[in-house]
């Protein structure tokens, strides 16, 4: 059966590896985005599949209920992908408004839009409702707890986790109150091309290149769980095709590493394969700056569920991981050059110049 996928947020960085992933594994699909193209939007990360005639581009709100409702009727769609949000928690410390509107407000929209179109189809079970949520949604774990499960009690710590959380606790809702087919993934933290330059690896990587600090929050012994991007598409695709109705899976890269030391490795990657970097060794460049408020020590996930009842499992190990997209913003300065924008100066200043202390 051929699939309409409604891929929302499909010009952000995972929404984007998605949408490759897809038009190159499913030809035969139709795949529409509807992204509003915030900050982190970039329709260049949809350059490859632009004048693919199975695949369109709506630039709108997912809080646009009659935008939505007319795109799912007009292209009679399926499945939709949610992958639209207000992401970076950085951003969320110094103005939370948009998280919950977006996140929470937004997702309901969405919801209940999906929800009045299915509810008029005769073959309920044909549809799917994706929304891909977050490992932070469970908060902080201390070094020798054992890893997030799907049955992990949920504990948000920042205004993004908590919008996360309540949007997760809507879908939850719909599937229990009225039956809509929901599915809910919970990722831990994604790397690979596109990622927009505020996050850790992007920024570390463009900073070495520019010669400017490193500011690594804290003490550094914070522990994420880093998943390639590529690898957690090939795991979103197995849960659309396999995924039970009513259910979360959790995906993980099943490789938890301390912010300093991954800093420390993109720094001795950077050193090898640049050739005029402007400081070097690039490791000088390292700086500890004020910690992030409420940050969270450790994110681990189990994605036993997800491996014994779908067969999927992580196909790229770290180092590769690293090395593959070291070499991505290498060659991509095209792409992250014009992301440095004015607004993002602007952010820059507040988050690390006026709460951090870096005057870089
Ligand atoms: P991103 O910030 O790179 O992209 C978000 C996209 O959503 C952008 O294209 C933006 O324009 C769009 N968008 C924002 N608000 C919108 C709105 N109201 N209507 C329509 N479009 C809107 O985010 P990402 O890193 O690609 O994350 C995608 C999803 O995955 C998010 O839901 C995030 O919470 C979740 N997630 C991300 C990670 C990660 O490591 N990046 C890990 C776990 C979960
Ligand atoms: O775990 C999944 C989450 O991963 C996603 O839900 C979020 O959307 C995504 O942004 C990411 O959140 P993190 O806060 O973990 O990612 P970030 O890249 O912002 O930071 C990763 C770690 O690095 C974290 O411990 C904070 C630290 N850090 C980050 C930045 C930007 C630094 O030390 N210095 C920095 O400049």
């Amino acid at each position: 059966m051929s699939r309409r996928l409604l891929v929302t947020g499909g010009a952000g960085f995972i929404g984007a590896n998605f949408v490759h992933h897809w038009c190159r594994v499913y030809p035969n699909d139709r795949v529409v985005v509807l992204d509003a193209l915030t900050y982190a939007g970039n329709l260049p990360n949809l350059k490859l599949v632009q004048e693919q005639e199975n695949f369109r581009f709506v630039l709108g709100n997912i809080g646009d209920a009659s935008l939505v409702n007319k795109i799912l009727v007009e292209e009679n769609i399926d499945t939709i992908a949610h992958f639209a949000a207000e992401s970076h928690v950085d951003r969320s410390i110094l103005a939370p408004g948009d998280f919950v509107q977006t996140n929470v407000v937004g997702t309901f929209t969405l919801l209940e839009s999906f929800r009045q179109y299915w509810e008029t189809k005769a073959n309920p079970d044909n549809y799917l409702f994706l929304h891909i949520s977050t490992d932070e949604v469970y908060g902080s774990l201390c070094p020798n707890d054992p890893a997030f499960s799907e049955t992990t009690a949920y504990a948000p710590n920042s205004p993004y986790s908590a919008s996360k959380a309540g949007s997760d606790h809507l879908v939850r809702a719909y599937y229990h109150t009225y039956k809509l087919p929901t599915i809910i993934t919970n990722c831990s933290n994604n790397y690979g091309a596109f990622q927009f330059p505020e996050k850790l690896i992007p920024l570390m990587c463009i900073n070495i290149l520019m010669g400017k600090p490193l500011p690594v929050y804290g003490d550094g012994k914070n522990v994420r769980d880093w998943l390639y991007v590529n690898d957690n598409c090939r795991a979103l695709d197995v849960i659309i095709h396999q995924g039970k109705p009513g259910e979360n899976y959790n995906i993980g890269g099943n490789n938890e590493v301390e912010n300093i030391s991954l800093v420390k490795t993109l720094c001795q990657i950077m050193d090898e394969l640049a050739p005029d970097l402007p400081v070097r060794p690039s490791e000088k460049l390292i700086t500890f700056v004020k910690d992030r408020p409420g940050h969270d020590r450790r994110y681990a996930i189990n994605a036993h569920k997800l491996k014994t009842e779908l067969g999927w499992s992580p196909s790229v190990t770290i180092t590769e991981g690293l090395r593959i997209t070291v070499q991505w913003y290498l060659k991509n300065h095209h792409w992250w050059k014009p992301l440095l924008s004015e607004e993002y100066q602007d952010y820059y200043r507040q988050n690390y110049r006026d709460s951090r202390g870096v005057f870089q």
